[in-house]
């Protein structure tokens, strides 16, 4: 099986090839950027140019494709883009998906998007799962939760740097994930038949409020943290705020994103559920405990080999 992979320099779509070369699939890369992007030649994938606000190097890309794997969205830096990347780009994808008879379309969307319409990216990725499932391109739908990597900076990288971190009043747990567990399920789900035509709301083994996480960062970091309080209500002002400016500027849609989270919700019962559906064991899920303490190991271990090299330095000098 051959598969298209659509952001795959971004910090899921890298793991989604990984682990598909893992696997032994063949993968191809549509990426805007050969330089950015040689660490993916470097692995073993085809690179090919493309881009979604292009929709004329979207074709070339499918040629001998068999299924798509759509992990990119618009970065935040590119003013303008959500519209052009997220719905317009995407349209331009199914269709050109659809022409070349693509086998099975996988699709990442956000956890409660359909609650959230008076948030661009949420509407529009509403808006393109449903024309996704209209489309008649056999699909597979993952709604996801927050990434334990954006995780490290929103706590690890503030604590460290000793900055304040804002912190809602809200006392939600929130199920996190790891991209590796992420792009193992989507993988997975090109090996299960039932999974087509499904939409499936990943979540992790285990919630967290933002108060254990600060504490087990303190932990780590051997640091206090600075947590300034805001609460949810006025997070909503904030957002309305700067979505009234600019439609999806990343600010508001930061913002946003938190209170997506920060809906209550219950996925014991169908997290279970769907583990068994793809036979992953939740013990092979990566904790987020587990996940801070290498980053924090790997990331002590460079402090340390820096101020080696330094003193070396310094040594050599006197010398
Ligand atoms: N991050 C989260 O917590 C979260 C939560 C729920 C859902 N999701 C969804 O999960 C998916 C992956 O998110 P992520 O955080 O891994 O994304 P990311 O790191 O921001 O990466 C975005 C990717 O999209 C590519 N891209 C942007 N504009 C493009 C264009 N015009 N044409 C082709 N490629 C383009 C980027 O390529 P360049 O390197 O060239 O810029 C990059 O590879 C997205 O659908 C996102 O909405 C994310």
């Amino acid at each position: 099986m051959s598969l298209l992979i659509i952001g795959g320099t971004g910090t899921l779509g890298r793991q989604v090839v990984l682990q598909a070369l893992t696997k032994g699939y063949q993968v191809r890369c549509m990426v805007r950027n050969f330089r950015k992007a040689n660490f993916l030649k470097e692995w073993g994938v085809e690179l090919v140019y493309g881009d979604l606000t292009r929709p004329e190097t979207i074709p070339p890309c499918l040629k001998g494709i068999t299924a798509v794997i759509d992990a990119s969205t618009s970065r935040p830096n590119e003013l303008d883009s959500l519209k052009k990347v997220d719905w317009n780009g995407k349209l331009y994808l199914i269709e050109a998906s659809k022409a070349a008879d693509i086998k099975r379309f996988i699709f990442f969307s956000a956890q409660n998007v359909e609650q959230f319409d008076s948030i661009p990216l949420m509407k529009l990725k509403y808006g393109i799962e449903n024309r996704l499932k209209k489309s008649n391109i056999p699909y597979t739908i993952f709604r996801l939760t927050g990434f334990y990597q954006g995780l490290i900076e929103q706590y690890a990288i503030p604590i460290l740097e000793n900055l304040s971190i804002w912190v809602t009043n809200e006392n939600t747990y929130i199920s996190y994930m790891d991209t590796q567990d992420i792009a193992k399920f989507c993988l997975r789900s090109l090996q299960i038949p039932q999974t087509t035509n499904q939409t499936f709301f990943l979540s992790g083994s285990r919630g967290w409020v933002s108060s254990e996480i600060i504490s087990l960062c303190e932990q780590l970091a051997g640091q206090q943290a600075k947590v300034q309080l805001i609460p949810l209500i006025a997070l909503k002002l904030v957002r309305n705020f700067f979505g009234f400016f600019e439609w999806g500027k990343n600010i508001s849609d930061r913002l946003a994103f938190v209170e997506i989270l920060n809906t209550e919700n219950n996925f014991s019962k169908s997290t279970f559920e769907l583990y068994k559906m793809f036979k992953i064991d939740s013990s092979e899920i990566i904790q987020l405990d587990d996940y801070f303490l290498e980053y924090f190991i790997k990331l002590l271990k460079r402090l340390r080999d820096i101020n080696f090299e330094d003193v070396q330095k310094q040594k050599n000098l006197i010398i």
